[in-house]
């Protein structure tokens, strides 16, 4: 009998099952499947700086992620948010999101959202709150004179720092994030800009997906934010680089671009519950986020 030209596949059921019982190869594939960079480290990296559920078909493959990062009792980032392709648009990143409701109720939740996933978030209550700009590319130190004025030393930072980055981060995250800062502390490559002994602005940079990523960047302005950063961009010239910031224009926008990082892809910024950060473009006195960790970290 000659085959048939068509074959109707049924649905199948999934089971949910923690993200830190699965293989990373497993998780890894998953990423890959809708094209993002993570490697299998990075991955790692995640689930001992979070949990998360995964969506496991009947053979044990993943076809589906949600994660999320508590910070305090009453806060958490989510991220990982994952469907495979032939599944999307089936109810599974609704279902995955729910589960986390249900493990976490009353958080003040903050996540930055691709275009793909917007519509989710809006049909969970999720409110927009300000565009990511991911700029990255082939770093190059730019070759206009860094803008004079910002006021201090820079120097490598040391184990004895962490505790002052971490109170600074979360002036600009708005949420105090330790076992996170200090598990990015240990995988980075830190510089800070001191006024004396106090620190006033400070840049990570750690290996991620193509290459390295900065950020954390914290500052009081785009002069101290571009000088901070600047010593990153040496160290890695002629290779990968990424930067994930809120800041759309100005003196950073613009030498982020000299750097050979221009705007690669957007997301956005939305939260439930509370808003907890300052996304204002207010860049005044106080300390302001110019990199994020990363879009998933926030
Ligand atoms: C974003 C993503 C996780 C959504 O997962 P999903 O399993 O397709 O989501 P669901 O099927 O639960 O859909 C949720 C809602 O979005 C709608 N939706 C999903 N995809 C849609 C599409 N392409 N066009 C129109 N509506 C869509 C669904 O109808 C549903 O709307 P409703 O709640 O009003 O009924 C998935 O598309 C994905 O993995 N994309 C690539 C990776 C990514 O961008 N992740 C998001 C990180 S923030």
């Amino acid at each position: 009998m000659k085959p048939s030209e068509s074959l109707k596949i049924d649905a199948f059921s999934m089971q949910i099952a923690d993200v830190q019982n699965v293989d990373l190869d497993r998780l890894h594939a998953l990423s890959l499947s809708v094209g993002w960079p993570h490697r299998a480290e990075d991955w790692q990296f995640l689930r001992e700086s979070g949990q998360g559920f995964v969506a496991l078909d009947e053979i044990g493959r993943v076809l589906g992620s949600a994660m999320w990062f508590p910070h305090g009792a009453d806060f958490a980032t989510v991220g990982m948010v994952i469907t495979s392709p032939r599944l999307q648009t089936l109810g599974t990143g609704q279902w995955l999101m729910k589960r986390i409701f249900d493990r976490i109720p009353g958080r003040d939740l903050r996540l930055n959202a691709t275009r793909a996933a917007r519509r989710l978030y809006l049909s969970l209550d999720f409110q927009p709150e300000k565009t990511v700009y991911q700029c990255q590319g082939v770093a190059r130190v730019p070759t206009r004179d860094v803008p004079a004025g910002s006021r201090g030393d820079i120097r490598t930072l040391e184990t004895g720092d962490v505790a002052a980055v971490i109170a600074l981060d979360a002036a600009g995250f708005g949420v105090r994030r330790t076992a996170l800062i200090e598990k990015l502390f240990a995988h980075s490559a830190g510089y800070g800009l001191f006024d004396g002994k106090k620190l006033t602005a400070f840049a990570l940079c750690r290996p991620f997906g193509r290459g390295h990523v900065v950020g954390p960047v914290v500052a009081h302005g785009d002069t101290d934010a571009v000088a901070i950063v600047r010593p990153h961009i040496a160290n890695h010239s002629g290779s990968f680089l990424r930067v994930d910031t809120h800041i759309e224009n100005g003196e950073f926008a613009a030498f982020l671009s000299h750097a050979g990082m221009p705007v690669f892809d957007t997301v956005l910024t939305m939260s439930l519950g509370k808003r907890l950060a300052d996304f204002s473009d207010d860049r005044s006195a106080r300390p302001k986020t110019f990199a994020l960790a990363s879009q998933t970290l926030g």
